[in-house]
């Protein structure tokens, strides 16, 4: 892979500063989704054997540089306290001189949670002073915050500067070699499903991914915003302007090639909502009617993209939903993805949060090669963008 990760050194005792993703879902006091602690459990628990003192940093949710009682990382050390062998306890902040007293006083083995970086501005700002108080007293930094990679901040990048090494985690190894299998997959057989509620999001990734696969396949409200540039009728369906020039856009800039290759569903399955009756029912792309709202792909279209996964894939990249998940029978596309997902031999990967929950509700994640923990990460890597938490980090 060419960066250096846990696996290429020797830890012994060094104080060490990991970067964990534990933004994580909260509600009540309480991890609604505990994925990603999970997911750094591997890299904790060799720190943990190799006798290293341990400072964990996170961000959660995004308090905008103050500090927010909402978004503190303390339910956090509790759930952790459970699930490893060692003693966990929790900073007041994440800089300062009681965080620095309480680094210097961790023995062994020991884990310090840091307070939420964000609650700082220099998080987000990359401040180099921030960065450096950050680094604090570590010999070690492992960077294990895969779905975090994509920003550039003091925790992520900064802090590189003011330790001696620099290294993934195993699960940022892991998620590297797996994505790294799609970012460099040919084109013949590489198919990428793109989801979620706005275009604008996903311009970028469409604009570079499209030369480069065999069909890409468009769902989520997303799909609106490009029946609207077509001249179709959206009826009450969510189609923001910004999403609506996002596709413009792209759909400008394509030659006959890329359009035959940029999929876009061929049907919806839709809600009354002027009158709000919530009578639900199917209908064409371009039968869309005033007073409707389309929230899914329609059967159609599950059919054709499950029939296009099944038959044509040899590597499969899913990011995003294919409607609104969160209500069923809305969810009944994306579980249609999944399922497809599921009965292919290809390599398959899914990133994000609303994909990923779709294969964790059917039980499938051992029928996937690799989901991922993070969303915008894994797209911008495999769209061939560089990741400045990676790039920060020392090669082998
Ligand atoms: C995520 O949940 O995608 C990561 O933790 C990054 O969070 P962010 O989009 O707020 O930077």
């Amino acid at each position: 892979m060419g960066w250096k990760t846990l696996d290429n050194v020797t830890p012994d005792g060094r104080r060490t500063l990991v970067r964990v993703d534990f933004n994580v879902p909260i509600e009540n006091g309480e991890i609604t989704d505990e994925t990603r602690i999970q997911a750094a459990l591997p890299t904790i628990n060799s720190l943990i054997e190799a006798g290293c003192p341990i400072t964990l940093c996170s961000h959660l949710g995004r308090p905008g540089g103050e500090p927010d009682p909402e978004l503190s990382l303390k339910p956090v050390a509790a759930h952790l306290a459970n699930l490893v062998d060692a003693e966990v306890t929790m900073a007041p902040d994440c800089v300062g001189d009681d965080v620095t007293q309480m680094r210097a006083e961790l023995g062994p083995g020991e884990i310090l949670l840091l307070e939420n970086t964000r609650f700082h501005a220099g998080e987000e700002d990359n401040d180099a002073d921030f960065a450096e108080q950050l680094a604090g007293d570590a010999e070690l930094y492992v960077d294990d915050a895969f779905g975090s990679m994509h920003r550039a901040h003091a925790s992520t990048v900064g802090v590189t500067e003011y330790i001696d090494e620099c290294v993934a985690g195993l699960l940022v190894g892991e998620e590297l070699e797996n994505l790294e299998k799609v970012r460099d997959a040919s084109r013949d057989g590489f198919i990428v499903i793109l989801g979620g509620a706005k275009a604008e999001d996903k311009i970028e990734a469409i604009r570079d991914l499209l030369p480069r696969v065999e069909k890409l396949l468009i769902g989520g409200a997303m799909a609106w915003a490009f029946f609207k540039v077509l001249g179709r009728n959206v009826g009450e369906s969510l189609c923001m302007p910004d999403s609506v020039k996002a596709a413009e856009c792209i759909l400008e800039d394509l030659d006959d090639d890329q359009r035959e290759r940029l999929v876009l569903p061929s049907d919806v399955q839709m809600k009354q909502v002027k009158p709000d009756t919530g009578e639900t029912r199917f209908a064409d792309a371009d039968g869309i009617e005033d007073g409707w709202d389309a929230l899914d792909i329609g059967l159609q279209t599950q059919e054709d993209y499950g029939r296009t996964i099944r038959e044509h894939a040899k590597v499969v990249f899913w990011n995003g939903p294919m409607g609104y998940f969160e209500e069923p029978p809305f969810n009944e596309g994306t579980l249609a993805v999944a399922q497809a997902l599921s009965e292919t031999e290809a390599f398959t990967v899914v990133g994000g949060g609303d994909s990923a929950a779709a294969i964790t509700q059917m039980d499938l994640e051992d029928r996937m090669s690799h989901v991922s923990t993070g969303g915008g990460a894994s797209l911008e890597f495999v769209q061939g963008r560089e990741l400045p938490g990676v790039e920060a980090l020392d090669r082998v």
